[in-house]
């Protein structure tokens, strides 16, 4: 990769933009408007947003506002954990379109793989919300569908019965917590990974060993962290309400980690992680 405008390329030959623009805690109404609208300004072209974030209508209006326009941003939402099956599936995503504003979504994720209240039986529930996933596909009103928060398990689970396989799973990723295991099942299935918290939620930024190898570049710990993940083959999504670290987190492609520094952050014992087990969330 060498500028935030280039891509990766799905299974299905659609092209992602290599960095995505994280809305996660971006209160909707200004507060996410003012967010989107500056990253897209300072050259993001891909934005996370999802119906649990309750931003899906802000993040909708800055897109559409854009000087490029809805055709030039790569939009990606999530269906929730209160909503598994079939019919419920198209429902929800005509909610989801309807608060974007959109026509058409760029990629649909299904938020986590087995919600609370649908554990005993989250196999067959997934199945079906899938099917819903791969009829939306078909139908072209989403260019490309996938999951979040799925371990080795739950995609061997869902790829039993699915006619088209996940293009994406987004996963918690960052120095740190790497979930080795699923992301080498992914990147061998051609399932692209994109790393939530790619910065520990801001948490890993003070780490010693992290400040020290982003002084030997010049760099932020933060774009330590975000280059480190592109090295990998993986897609980070920085988020921030800051104007001047949204620009600082778009600066990743004028240096490169060496392989001995990239190894020493691969060794990093487990620190920052903030999210859930998957087979064990409380929501
Ligand atoms: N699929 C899932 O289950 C899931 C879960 C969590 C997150 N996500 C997605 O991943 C995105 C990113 O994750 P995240 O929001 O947890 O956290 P993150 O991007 O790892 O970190 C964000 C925090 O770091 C700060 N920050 C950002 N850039 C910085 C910089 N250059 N220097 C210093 N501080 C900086 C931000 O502060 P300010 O905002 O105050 O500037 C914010 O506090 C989310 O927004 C969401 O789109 C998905």
């Amino acid at each position: 990769m060498k500028a935030i405008s280039d891509t990766y390329t799905l299974a299905n030959g659609i092209a992602i933009p290599c960095v995505g623009f994280g809305t996660w805690q971006v209160p909707d109404g200004d507060a996410v408007v003012s967010a989107v609208s500056s990253a897209l300004e300072l050259g993001y072209t891909h934005i996370d947003t999802a119906a649990a974030y309750g931003n899906e209508a802000g993040v909708g209006k800055a897109v559409r506002r854009s000087p490029g326009g809805r055709e030039s941003v790569f939009v990606t939402s999530k269906l929730w954990n209160d909503v598994r099956g079939y019919r419920e599936t198209l429902e929800a995503f005509d909610k989801t379109m309807e608060r974007l504003g959109f026509d058409t979504l760029d990629l649909f994720l299904i938020h986590w793989p087995a919600p609370y209240r649908f554990r005993d039986n989250y196999r067959e529930l997934n199945r079906e919300t899938w099917r819903a996933f791969e009829e939306l596909y078909r139908a072209g009103r989403v260019r490309a569908i996938g999951v979040s928060n799925f371990l080795r398990h739950h995609l061997e689970e869902l790829m039993e019965t699915a006619e088209i396989p996940p293009m994406v799973d987004q996963l918690e990723f960052h120095p740190g917590w790497m979930q080795q295991d699923t992301v080498s099942f992914c990147q061998q299935n051609g399932i692209l990974v994109e790393a939530w918290s790619p910065l520990g939620s801001g948490k890993l930024l003070q780490d010693p060993q992290l400040c020290e190898i982003a002084a030997k570049y010049g760099k932020s710990t933060a774009q330590l962290c975000l280059r480190w993940a592109l090295q990998k083959g993986i897609l980070p999504l920085p988020k921030s309400v800051t104007p001047e670290r949204i620009r600082q987190n778009t600066q990743l492609f004028d240096f490169v980690i060496s392989a001995e520094d990239e190894q020493a952050i691969d060794r990093l014992s487990c620190v920052g992680r903030t999210g859930s087990d998957p087979d064990n969330a409380k929501f």
